[in-house]
């Protein structure tokens, strides 16, 4: 895994832009571009694909980013056709997908042509796996609009739908042919989803990158217009990167990915999906601290400092629930579970991951520490 990152300021009027660029080296090389005007570079990020049609995938909410993004790919002569889909976890349903096949087959979508995801995580997830199924494959380009999407979903080629028995439980490994972060297009997010993915940078903070950690520390809580969110973008997509270059599908490294999300699945399922994904990790970050600590690894100092990032960040680090059966029940439940042993990505200090094997009776004692549950 090589990770080349290259300054390309973009002339716009008389400001210098600053953008980035994170190169993946997946099963193929991949880049993704970073930076407020960042759309634009989408000619670069096709590259030297001779694409003739497009159908861009996305919600309702992003409606005039699609636009924009159609406009981009016509102006390359490429036929435009366009997928509203229901809005986040509606659209990623077997009956969506379907009408999403159908609108690639009316929009002739062949080998040679390409789909776009435009949206947060839910629309790349949907538009990936399209793509991953459509003629048992076809090219994806990634346009993340939420800072989730950016940090998270849009890079590492894992795509997907929900099926009646959980989340993400149909989908394949499909990397894009590149990802266009726009840092402008957060302008009209609502800022709960900005901070939910803030909880997901931070993660990147702990369990890799702790400049990450310096900045929430110094200029936090970031907001999403903050000259800070370019940088906290590119360091966050850098870990990523970095992991999943490792590990595309996800046998052994990529696991620090899943740190906090042990508990945070479980916080999800049981709120019935109505919290935010980032902040369910958030709180999952904190019993993944309790957790280390329960273990012998490390004292109170860390995971206060872990709680302190957090909450100066704005996000929620306590939860309730009535016991711990219905927990251990849902944590054994999680597809990613190995006959009934809890297996937990920990951390000691910032980038220092370990994934260990924990007994029920620690969980327990970390839940109860943590206020989870009651004596
Ligand atoms: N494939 C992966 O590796 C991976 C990783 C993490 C999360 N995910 C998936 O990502 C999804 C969550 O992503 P998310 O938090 O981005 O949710 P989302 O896609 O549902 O977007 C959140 C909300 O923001 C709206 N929105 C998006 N961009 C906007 C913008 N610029 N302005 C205004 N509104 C905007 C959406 O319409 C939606 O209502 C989940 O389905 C999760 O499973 C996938
Ligand atoms: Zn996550």
């Amino acid at each position: 895994m090589n990770l080349k990152e290259s300054a390309n300021p973009l002339e716009s009027g008389k400001k210098v832009k600053p953008m980035r660029t994170v190169d993946v080296h997946a099963e193929h090389k991949y880049p993704v571009i970073i930076g407020p005007g960042a759309l634009s570079k989408i000619p670069v990020a096709l590259d030297r694909h001779d694409y003739e049609r497009a159908l861009i995938v996305h919600p309702e909410s992003v409606t005039s980013i699609a636009k924009t993004v159609g406009q981009i790919l016509q102006d390359l002569e490429i036929e435009v056709s366009y997928l509203i889909h229901p809005d986040g976890e509606a659209g990623k349903t077997v009956d969506v997908l379907s009408t999403a096949w159908d609108a690639a087959g009316a929009a002739h979508i062949g080998r040679r042509d390409v789909i776009v995801g435009v949206g947060g995580g839910a629309t790349t997830d949907l538009a990936g796996f399209v793509a991953a199924t459509w003629l048992r494959g076809v090219s994806v380009l990634q346009v993340p609009t939420t800072l989730l999407g950016m940090v998270d979903a849009a890079v590492g080629g894992k795509t997907g739908i929900n099926t009646s028995y959980g989340k993400n439980l149909a989908g394949a490994f499909h990397s894009p042919i590149g990802v266009v972060a726009d840092t402008d297009t957060l302008a009209t997010l609502p800022d709960a989803d900005f901070n939910a993915g803030m909880g997901e940078v931070i993660k990147c903070g702990f369990i890799k990158d702790p400049t990450i950690l310096d900045v929430v520390e110094h200029a936090g809580p970031i907001k999403k217009g903050d000259p800070e969110v370019i940088d906290l973008v590119e360091k966050a997509v850098r870990v990523k990167a970095n992991i999943v270059g490792f590990d595309l599908k996800e046998s052994g490294i990529r696991e620090v990915l899943n740190y906090g999300h042990t508990l945070a699945h479980v916080i999800e399922k049981l709120e019935d999906y109505k919290i935010r994904h980032g902040e369910a990790v958030a709180i999952g970050i904190v019993y993944a601290a309790h957790v280390a600590e329960e273990m012998g690894f490390c004292g109170p100092q860390w995971r206060e400092q872990q709680k302190s990032i957090l909450v100066k960040q704005g996000l929620p680090v306590s939860w309730k629930t009535d016991n711990f059966d219905t927990l251990f029940e849902v944590m054994t439940s999680d597809k990613k579970v190995r006959s009934s042993q809890v297996r937990m990505v920990l951390t000691c200090r910032s980038s220092q991951t370990n994934v260990h094997t924990i007994e029920p009776e620690i969980l327990r004692r970390a839940a109860l520490a943590m206020g989870v549950i009651s004596a």
